[in-house]
């Protein structure tokens, strides 16, 4: 029990309560005021959710005034040097990096699992060749909850890894399906000599006209990327998720949900708004006339890649892909890239600015993925689909977290009602 309390009293009817304060392992302390609508018959409004701690998670912590991130107490900057993909995945799901059996293991099963129903290819023929890729990623992971309904019970701990590992290993199957379906290519099945990352980009690009090997820089880079993109604690999609699974949905459609949440513009859309953006820009010249229309509230343009709402400082994440952006660019030769030019020309611009400074709004993790996509020949359409390829293994972690947690309730916000009074019902032929 903690010892300290915020005592909360309302003027009105001087009745007063004391609120317990829980300390967590990092981060400020959090006011727990469950008991305010039972003592004090009110609720708390938060639009946006901006200073509300919606569950306790032992997953991921980041200070967003310090430009921290850790998954399961490893900073992110460690994680994105020397581990890998699976490894991080692994992490997130169990709370500990594996042993190198456990590891072997946890492989072995994402290749078991990385395959789909036949019949599921069926789904990706109703979509038009030019459906958005997420469009048609929304649709094909929410058809999975048909095929293993029968098989899930979630409230068995083995279905629900069973799950986790299922959702981890297919989601670059029906990722790649998605391009696939767009190019009118045949779709190529996984391959189990390759590695995740490897057989990914093979799945993605090989033909049976064409022999893909993907270079080691491609596969690094993009490891890398999917880390980076791995888990970032109670985001829209997680909190989506969450939300989902609190009321017991099957978790494949959960994982639906967060997928339509991550399309949003604001969210994980913001990858390939960026690129589009860096394109209508289009000469370095014309830098300080966007940088203008970002700063003038009449215009609803917005720096895309900048800002976020809990990073008050350099998004951590930013500063390393920034790197690996720089190095797979030098490894490639494609260093001269205007569109690189132009985005770190706008970044020094944008950091000068006191409309940024004042309002702390530095780069974002969007910000330079989308050139490492854009180097790695990966279209536009189908950033956010990587993007949600590489947070499928947070969402599907916090929903195992969820379903573990002895405190478990469906989520349930309630809100200020401002609407009409109570009124009759009158007949249409009296309306005026
Ligand atoms: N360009 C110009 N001005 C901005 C930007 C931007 N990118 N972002 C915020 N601002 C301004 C706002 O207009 C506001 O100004 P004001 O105080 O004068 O009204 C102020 O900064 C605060 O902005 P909010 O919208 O209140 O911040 P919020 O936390 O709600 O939004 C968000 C965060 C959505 C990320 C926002 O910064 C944004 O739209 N950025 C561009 C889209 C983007 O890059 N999204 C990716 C986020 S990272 C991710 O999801 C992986």
């Amino acid at each position: 029990m903690t010892e300290r309390t915020v005592t909360i009293t309302d003027q009105a009817t001087g009745k007063s309560m004391e609120c317990p304060v829980w300390a967590g392992t990092y981060g400020p302390p959090v006011i727990d005021t469950t008991r305010l609508y039972s003592e004090l018959g009110m609720f708390i409004l938060d639009v946006g959710f901006v200073a509300t701690a919606s569950c306790r998670s032992a997953v991921t912590f980041l200070d967003g005034e310090k430009g921290v991130l850790m998954h399961r107490g490893y900073p992110i900057d460690q994680l994105a040097e020397q581990s890998t993909f699976t490894e991080v995945c692994y992490l997130l799901m169990n709370g500990d990096l594996p042993n190198r059996t456990q590891m072997d293991d946890f492989e072995a099963n994402i290749r078991r699992h990385s395959s789909v129903h036949e019949h599921l290819e069926r789904f990706y023929s109703g979509y038009l060749y030019n459906a958005h890729p997420m469009a048609i990623l929304v649709g094909v992971t929410g058809a999975l909850s048909s095929y293993y309904h029968e098989a899930l019970d979630i409230w068995d701990p083995e279905d629900r890894i069973l799950t986790a590992l299922r959702v981890i290993a297919k989601m670059p199957v029906l990722a790649a399906h998605c391009y696939k379906h767009n190019v009118g290519q045949p779709f190529v099945y996984s391959d189990p000599n390759l590695g995740y990352v490897a057989n990914f980009l093979n799945m993605l690009f090989s033909a049976p006209h064409l022999h893909y090997e993907p270079s080691p820089v491609a596969v690094r880079t993009l490891d890398k990327l999917l880390i980076l993109h791995a888990d970032h604690e109670q985001n829209a999609s997680t909190s989506t998720v969450r939300l989902a699974g609190s009321a017991e949905a099957n978790p494949f459609a959960c994982i639906s949900a967060g997928i339509v949440s991550l399309w949003g513009r604001s969210h994980g859309g913001a990858n390939e708004a960026v690129i589009r953006m860096l394109n209508d820009i289009g000469t370095a010249d014309n830098i300080p006339k966007f940088v203008a229309r970002a700063k003038d509230k009449q215009d609803p343009f917005r720096l895309m890649g900048f800002g976020h709402r809990v990073y008050k400082n350099y998004d951590p994440r930013a500063l390393i892909i920034r790197k690996a952006c720089h190095e797979l660019l030098v490894e490639s030769g494609a260093v001269n890239q205007p569109i690189l030019e132009i985005a770190m020309q706008l970044e020094e611009i944008a950091l000068k600015d006191s409309y940024f400074i004042e309002r702390r709004l530095y780069p974002n993790v969007d910000f330079y993925s989308g050139i490492i996509l854009q180097a790695l020949n990966i279209p536009t359409s189908m950033f956010t689909v990587l993007f949600a390829l590489a947070r499928s293994a947070g969402w599907i972690s916090q929903w195992l977290e969820l379903m573990n947690d002895p405190d478990y309730r469906i989520g349930r916000p309630r809100q200020l009602y401002v609407g009409a009074e109570q009124r009759d019902y009158i007949s249409i032929e009296q309306r005026g």
